[in-house]
């Protein structure tokens, strides 16, 4: 039988807090482009940097995935049971899957534009757009639409994670994020 640890590995916890920094700043920038009160130029700089980081953390997601998918977590402590085990998997899983989505709704939606405007990664490389798709309005509005609603899921299931944290903490005097740090 495989030995479970008490808190994840160091790569597993980098990756995890490198990328919920990531993942929250494309939300807040998303929004702020989307729905702020900018300039076009500078509109047009964060429709850039936005789509930089999140082809990047497509990249990203590749590599976390594969990391999961061989190095078991941290078994859950006996104490969370039922319904609360079910939440916190359920959540975990909802989590990688609109990891994923995201980006790939975005990728669509910038590859199907009727402006088929460049992606350039940070001004160091082209990222290149989906074949087949260029000038398609049908899957450009459809992706826009998905990416919307599931930014916005994305935003409920990390305020939920969050708060699950501080209930375990508060209520059940069990500290989840030592699981996540270097504190054992
Ligand atoms: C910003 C505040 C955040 C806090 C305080 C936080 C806290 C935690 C903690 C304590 C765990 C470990 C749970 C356990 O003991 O098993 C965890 C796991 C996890 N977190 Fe977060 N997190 C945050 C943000 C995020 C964000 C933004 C994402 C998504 C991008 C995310 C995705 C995940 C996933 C998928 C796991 C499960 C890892 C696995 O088992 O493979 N977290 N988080
Ligand atoms: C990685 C995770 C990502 C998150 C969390 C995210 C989040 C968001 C949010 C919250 C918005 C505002 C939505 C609206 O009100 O319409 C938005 C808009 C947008 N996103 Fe993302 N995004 C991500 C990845 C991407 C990627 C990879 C691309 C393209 C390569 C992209 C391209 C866009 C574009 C072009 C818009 C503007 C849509 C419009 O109003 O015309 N996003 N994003």
């Amino acid at each position: 039988m495989a030995i479970r640890p008490e808190r994840y590995s160091s790569v597993a916890i980098i990756l995890h807090w490198v990328m919920a920094v990531a993942f929250v700043l494309m939300l807040a920038s998303g929004f702020v482009m989307a729905y702020g009160d900018l300039s076009q130029s500078l509109k047009f700089r964060m429709f850039q940097w936005h789509k930089s980081l999140g082809v990047l953390l497509l990249l990203a997601f590749v590599l976390r995935l594969g990391w999961r998918l061989f190095h078991r977590p941290p078994a859950f402590p006996a104490s969370v049971t039922g319904l609360a085990l079910a939440a916190a998997k359920g959540g975990h899983l909802a989590l990688y899957a609109l990891m994923i989505l995201l980006p790939l709704s975005g990728w669509v939606m910038v590859s199907a534009s009727v402006y088929g405007l460049p992606t350039i990664v940070f001004g160091w490389f082209e990222w290149p757009h989906l074949p087949g798709l260029a000038g398609d309005e049908g899957a450009s509005d459809g992706a826009k639409t998905a990416h919307l609603v599931l930014a916005l899921l994305f935003a409920a299931t990390i305020a939920g994670h969050v708060l699950a944290v501080i209930k375990h903490y508060l209520f059940d005097r069990e500290n989840f994020m030592a699981r996540i740090w270097w504190t054992r």
